[in-house]
């Protein structure tokens, strides 16, 4: 967890300035009316506790989207406290140690993060079901991606995408794949899968390209894009290549605007139980 600056403290007499009233005991279901200041300040500690995983914008990255009308684990603002302050056990999301974010700190986030699911609700402009033949078809998306039980597993899974990603971050993912890359694959490896494009040169001169399943000190294992897993013996490699700016997804460029427009639509409205 990320030490906030000083600039991020703040007296505690500030404090009844931007937290107008809790309408009921701390932890309880209400929710506290908190100033616009108030909510600038949440915005702040989230985006230094939490932007890393969740997106800047709260759009999506390791953790999930979390700009939608409704959280699940995290329905109202006494549930969302919980979940900022003991995390949800044997999952990717850490709690927060209250020394580090103090109770006012964390309503606050909490208070922010409820205004996330106002601008949660987007148009979007493509057509679902063009999309999905897009997605099949054309795009051959099936051949690195499941969904549904279909495809192959080369890159992440995209079930209920919908509900783990923010209309944006699936614009950015298929315009510009580097540039929205999951937190995990620049080295930090909590509950999430990283997806590190690996290349790999063997003493014979075979080249082999794929995605890093598994590795230790010894051997590497790669997921080939025709979806084999290999392992390799390090000793037996004269080069090791671990691609950690490099996206295998392609990005579309040679798909039409609208073709991307329909996909985004696909992926949007692939939600639970989708
Ligand atoms: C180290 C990465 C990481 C950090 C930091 C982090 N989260 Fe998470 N968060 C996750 C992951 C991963 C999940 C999904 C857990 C799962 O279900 O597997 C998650 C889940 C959640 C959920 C549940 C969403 C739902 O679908 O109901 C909420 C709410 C949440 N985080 C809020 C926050 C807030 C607010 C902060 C900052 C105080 C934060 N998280 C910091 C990784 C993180
Ligand atoms: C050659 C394999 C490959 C193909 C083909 C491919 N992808 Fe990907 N995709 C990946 C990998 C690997 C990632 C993981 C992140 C990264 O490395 O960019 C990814 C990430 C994504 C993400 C972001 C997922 C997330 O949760 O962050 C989306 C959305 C996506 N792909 C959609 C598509 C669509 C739509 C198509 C078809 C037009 C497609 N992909 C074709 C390999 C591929």
């Amino acid at each position: 967890m990320q030490r906030p600056g000083p600039s991020l403290r703040f007296s505690p007499l500030v404090a009844s300035a931007l937290v107008l009233a809790a309408a009921g005991p701390v932890g309880a279901q209400h929710t506290p009316e908190v100033t616009e200041a108030g909510l600038a300040r949440g915005e702040m500690f989230y985006q230094a506790h939490c932007g890393r995983c969740h997106g800047m914008l709260g759009q999506g990255g390791e953790g999930p989207n979390l700009a939608r009308p409704t959280l699940p684990r995290a329905p109202d603002h006494g549930s969302l406290v919980r979940v900022i302050r003991r995390g949800i056990p044997g999952t990717g999301m850490p709690g927060t140690r209250s020394n580090l974010v103090s109770d006012l700190e964390v309503d606050l986030i909490a208070a922010y993060v409820r205004t996330l699911a106002q601008d949660a609700v987007v148009e979007v402009a493509g057509d679902a079901a063009r999309g999905q033949e897009v997605f099949a078809a054309g795009g051959d998306c099936y051949s690195c991606h499941v969904v549904d039980g279909r495809g192959t597993g080369v890159g992440p899974e995209l079930t209920g995408i919908g509900l783990r990603r923010g209309v944006e971050y699936l614009y950015a993912a298929l315009q510009t794949p580097e540039s929205e890359l999951p937190v995990s694959r620049r080295g930090i490896l909590r509950g999430f899968r990283g997806y590190l494009p690996i290349r790999a040169v063997t003493r014979e001169g075979r080249v082999i390209t794929g995605m890093r399943v598994n590795e230790d000190a010894f051997t590497i294992q790669l997921r080939s894009i025709s979806g084999r897993t290999v392992s390799l013996r390090k000793e037996d490699l004269v080069e090791l290549e671990k691609q950690f700016d490099h996206s295998l997804m392609p990005a579309v460029e040679e798909m039409t605007g609208a073709d991307i427009d329909d996909l985004v639509a696909f992926l949007a409205d692939l939600g639970e139980g989708s």
